[in-house]
């Protein structure tokens, strides 16, 4: 028999093998040390937009292309389960008067929605291009995009739309706050929610969120938008228990909601929630840090057996960063959480927030998304915060800026 027509042969994909690596972050413990499955002196092929292969360093197949680490540290790109990029304006006044003294609150919001109900689709895909370019230079390669600055059917749908050409992961925030036309009968706002914005954001979206807080939704108004969305196709996650204690952990928990996000005022009750459920606790100390909150206790529900992740929560209004090394160092400092922790919180922990099995962890089959750093280990994040670490990151396998 001969060979088959060239035509009918697959392509071969271009491999490239990063050597040297000083220290490399799997997730996977069955490839390295610990959670974290370190391997020191490593190697990594990749091959098209996955990883082909992990081991030593002086035991690399040949690949097409060599790039040497030099000692350098490799790690999974950060995986960004929640952040609110699609707005236009800006809350620097409000900050402002945070800054001396003022309380945040979810009012704030309303400035925001304003301005971005009066940009221009081009302005707001340009705002959301600039913010996940500004994260990917940080190391982030997967980010969730959240609508809720529009607030009327159209102006979600156009926000789902345009967080779509961005990513993947796109989660309809309906319910951010009670759109100010509604002030005075949330209940309409609520139908409106579950009516006929459910009907035009359910097929543009995978997930459906909830801002469940004073001021914002109560835990019966989370609960009938997070079923009616649920009843659509669309996974739950909820901003819970963020500047009070509520209902919103065990609601989300109740509800098999992916993720619990912020999680800043838990009870006893709620942390046994989370540690008895499939929900991830979503840490958003950027949130903390930009209103002079205090922070969530991280050590407590690690103690407790809960999956936690971590994210910058990028919007214009209470975290103003897309950092997540920013984030993995205020973790540590801040919330009782150690170097390996927090890296893998804002790796595999992500990852977990958006039940995503391909991205998080460097282990063949996975896909190629790697962030190098300038430095010889992960806990740099923490050990030199505010020090752009970040060397060079893979997104599908293409190095990018
Ligand atoms: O995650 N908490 C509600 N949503 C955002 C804040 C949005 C804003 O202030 O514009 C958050 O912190
Ligand atoms: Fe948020």
């Amino acid at each position: 028999l001969g060979a088959p027509a060239r035509a009918h042969r697959p392509r071969p994909r271009t491999t490239t093998a990063v050597t040297g690596i000083g220290t490399l972050v799997t997730n996977d413990p069955s490839l390295g040390a610990g959670p974290l499955g370190l391997v020191r002196d490593a190697a990594v092929v990749i091959e098209g937009g996955h990883i082909a292969w992990v081991g030593p360093s002086d035991r690399a197949p040949a690949a097409d292309n060599r790039v040497d680490a030099q000692g350098r540290a490799l790690l999974p790109g950060f995986v960004d389960s929640h952040s609110h990029l699609v707005f236009a304006g800006d809350r620097t006044e409000e900050f402002n008067a945070r800054m001396s003294g003022r309380a945040y609150s979810a009012g704030g919001i309303r400035t925001t929605v304003a301005a971005t109900r009066t940009a221009s689709r081009n302005v707001l895909s340009d705002t959301v291009g600039r913010h996940v370019r500004e994260a990917f230079r940080q190391g982030t390669t997967t980010i969730e995009i959240k609508s809720g600055y529009g607030l009327t059917v159209d102006d979600e749908a156009r926000s789902l739309d345009i967080a779509a050409a961005h990513t993947d992961e796109v989660t309809y925030l309906g319910a951010h706050i009670v759109a100010p036309e509604f002030a005075d009968r949330p209940e309409d706002y609520v139908a409106l929610v579950t009516g006929p914005m459910l009907d035009a954001c359910a097929p543009r979206a995978r997930w459906i969120d909830v801002f469940c807080e004073q001021g914002a939704f109560d835990g019966d108004q989370a609960r009938t938008i997070l079923t009616a969305g649920a009843a659509r196709g669309l996974v739950p996650r909820v901003h819970a228990n963020q500047l009070s204690y509520g209902p919103g952990v065990r609601l989300a928990v109740e509800l098999g909601a992916a993720s619990a996000d912020h999680c800043t005022h838990l009870t006893d009750e709620d942390v046994d929630a989370l540690a008895n459920g499939t929900t991830v606790a979503t840490l958003l100390p950027g949130a903390e840090f930009s209103t002079r909150s205090p922070y969530p206790d991280a050590r407590r529900l690690l103690d407790a057996g809960v999956t936690v992740a971590l994210s910058p929560d990028c919007n214009p209004g209470s975290s103003y960063t897309s950092s997540m090394p920013f984030c993995v160092a205020l973790a540590v400092r801040e919330m009782g959480m150690t170097p390996d922790e927090a890296v893998w919180a804002a790796t595999a922990g992500g990852a977990a927030a958006l039940r995503r099995t391909d991205v998080g962890r460097v282990a063949p089959g996975a896909r190629a998304d790697l962030t190098l750093l300038d430095a010889p280990s992960h806990v740099h994040l923490a050990y030199r915060p505010g020090v752009p670490l970040v060397a060079a990151v893979w997104k599908d396998g293409v190095l990018g800026h």
